[in-house]
């Protein structure tokens, strides 16, 4: 397999879901020119997840085959398993294997939670976070046997900071942070790394939000470095990148030093007072784990118990 350079990606196999229009066309183009060979999926609906038609998909492909490269366009819905499970076969059919798979299907349907229907509530998590589920969960073993995998989530600045309207989008999309965390865990024994990336991008899903003269700097194109990097050979693992306008952040799930206060009749008085000093982010670390934050809280319980 030829990696010269870490962002070549000649002989990788990649699947972009959501790749017939916005960030997944951008995506799609960018590893087919870095000479990737590329499942464009999507499914073709709207905005708000209604209707379908492969030839969103057809038409990204006929782009990249015209520029020489190969892919192939897929119609199915990341929430329909069987139809996922028969898209990474079919790539795995023509091209061998899967290095990549860019989760980035999703789509809105923004009320305030007061009048959101739950319908709508649970397509969106149904889309968002079970479509990128699915799409994994069908590379997973494969991933696992090539001992070697990039995964790539979509999340959110709505889902890590919340977002007027988009309870359901923003639950949907923390939730594939804390999917990656635990995925992270489990593949790097096989070299699966996991990543989220957490576009900002003039695309339909925004067309609505952006004033003109900052459509411009927030074309799609300029996140496409970032996915690059997290679907790259040289990948970190459990890393959230945010991206837009040609700025590069990442996003740390932190824990402050806090305070042990013991398990006394007044602690719920002591942890009233002394509430600042537990939130004060002076020296906030990110544990390795859930457990390791469980063992550092056992741990700091004994120095305590000891020192009384
Ligand atoms: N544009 C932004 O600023 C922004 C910000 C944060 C996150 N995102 C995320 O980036 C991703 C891409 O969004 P975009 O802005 O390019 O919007 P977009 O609407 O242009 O792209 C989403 C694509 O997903 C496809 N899709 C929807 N449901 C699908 C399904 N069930 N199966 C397969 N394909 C499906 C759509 O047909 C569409 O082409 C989304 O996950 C979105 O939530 C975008």
């Amino acid at each position: 397999m030829s990696n010269g350079s870490n962002l070549d990606f000649k002989g990788r196999v990649a699947i972009v879901t959501g790749a017939g229009g916005g960030l997944g066309r951008q995506h799609a183009l960018a590893l087919a020119t870095r000479g990737a060979k590329v499942v464009v999926n999507d499914l073709g609906g709207a905005r708000d997840g209604s209707g379908g038609s492969v030839s969103a998909a057809q038409a990204v492909v006929d782009e990249i085959k015209a520029a020489g490269g190969e892919a192939i366009a897929n119609g199915a819905s990341v929430t329909d398993f069987e139809a996922v499970q028969a898209m990474v076969k079919e790539a795995v059919d023509a091209w061998g294997r899967v290095d990549i798979l860019v989760n980035n299907a999703g789509i809105l349907r923004d009320k305030s939670f007061a009048k959101m229907d739950l319908a709508d509530f649970r397509l969106v998590v149904d889309v968002h976070l079970m479509g990128a589920v699915n799409c994994t969960k069908a590379v997973w073993a494969l991933m696992n046997e090539q001992k070697y995998g990039r995964i790539v989530m979509t999340t959110s600045s709505s889902g890590l900071y919340g977002n007027f309207g988009q309870s359901n989008y923003g639950a949907a999309k923390l939730a594939l942070v804390g999917l990656m965390q635990t995925l992270s865990i489990e593949g790097a024994k096989n070299d699966i790394r996991v990543n989220c990336l957490a576009p900002t991008a003039a695309t339909r899903m925004t067309e609505d939000l952006f004033p003109k003269e900052m459509l411009e700097a927030f074309r799609p194109e300029a996140v496409v470095p970032a996915m690059l990097v997290l679907a790259a050979q040289d990948a970190p693992n459990r890393t959230i990148l945010c991206a837009g306008a040609g700025t590069f952040e990442a996003a740390h799930i932190t824990l402050t030093q806090g305070a042990w206060l013991g398990i006394e009749a007044d602690t719920p008085e002591q942890l009233a007072a002394r509430l600042s000093e537990v939130t004060d982010r002076e020296g906030e670390a990110v544990p390795q784990s859930g457990a390791a934050q469980g063992a550092n809280e056992v741990a700091k319980g004994m120095a305590n118990a000891k020192r009384g």
